[in-house]
């Protein structure tokens, strides 16, 4: 396993995001615990990026309501945040509804979004299946507006590719 992250040479985002990803892989790709590579990725994404906020959220049974299952939080690096999300409820709750990325630009724009925090200003959420179901959703906020490209979302569902192949 590396010892430490290799982090690109310059500030330019794509080469960023092509010197994290293989060594995601190769992080991920021995270990079988989820929780453990969960918790290497978003330290990852934290030191290449130093986004705000850089976490994962677990679709699990919900034990207090009805409603079957819900978010809860995982593995993530920045200000404490939500513990529970619920299906349809924020932009996390609502890209596992929808089973797709969802970029916000402007998080006062986003109808029902979640504002863990208020130095938050835009955010992009991506889900991850197993079995042909989504089982976890990957949380980026930024405290910028529109900081989140179709780089970001690109180079992030290859992110999700890499965390279904080893979950
Ligand atoms: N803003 C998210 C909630 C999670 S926090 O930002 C970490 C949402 O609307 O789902």
């Amino acid at each position: 396993m590396a010892e430490h992250l290799v982090l690109a040479p310059s500030e330019n985002k794509t080469e960023r995001y092509e010197t994290l990803l293989p060594q995601i892989k190769a992080l991920t790709s021995g270990e079988k615990d989820t929780i453990a590579n969960l918790a290497n990725i978003a330290a990852a994404l934290k030191q290449t990026f130093n986004f705000f906020w850089v976490g994962f959220y677990l679709v699990k049974e919900n034990t207090k309501t009805d409603e079957k299952q819900e978010l809860v939080l995982g593995p993530f690096q920045g200000p404490i945040a939500c513990t529970r999300i619920g299906y349809g409820k924020g932009v996390c709750g609502n890209s596992w509804k929808e089973g797709r990325t969802i970029v916000v630009p402007n998080v006062n724009d986003f109808p029902g979004h979640i504002a863990c925090s208020t130095d938050s200003k835009s955010e992009i959420v991506l889900p991850a299946f197993k079995n042909g179901k989504v089982f976890l959703v990957l949380d980026v906020d930024s405290d910028r507006l529109n900081n989140f490209d179709e780089t970001d979302a690109s180079y992030l569902a290859q992110l999700m590719k890499i965390i279904e192949a080893a979950a």
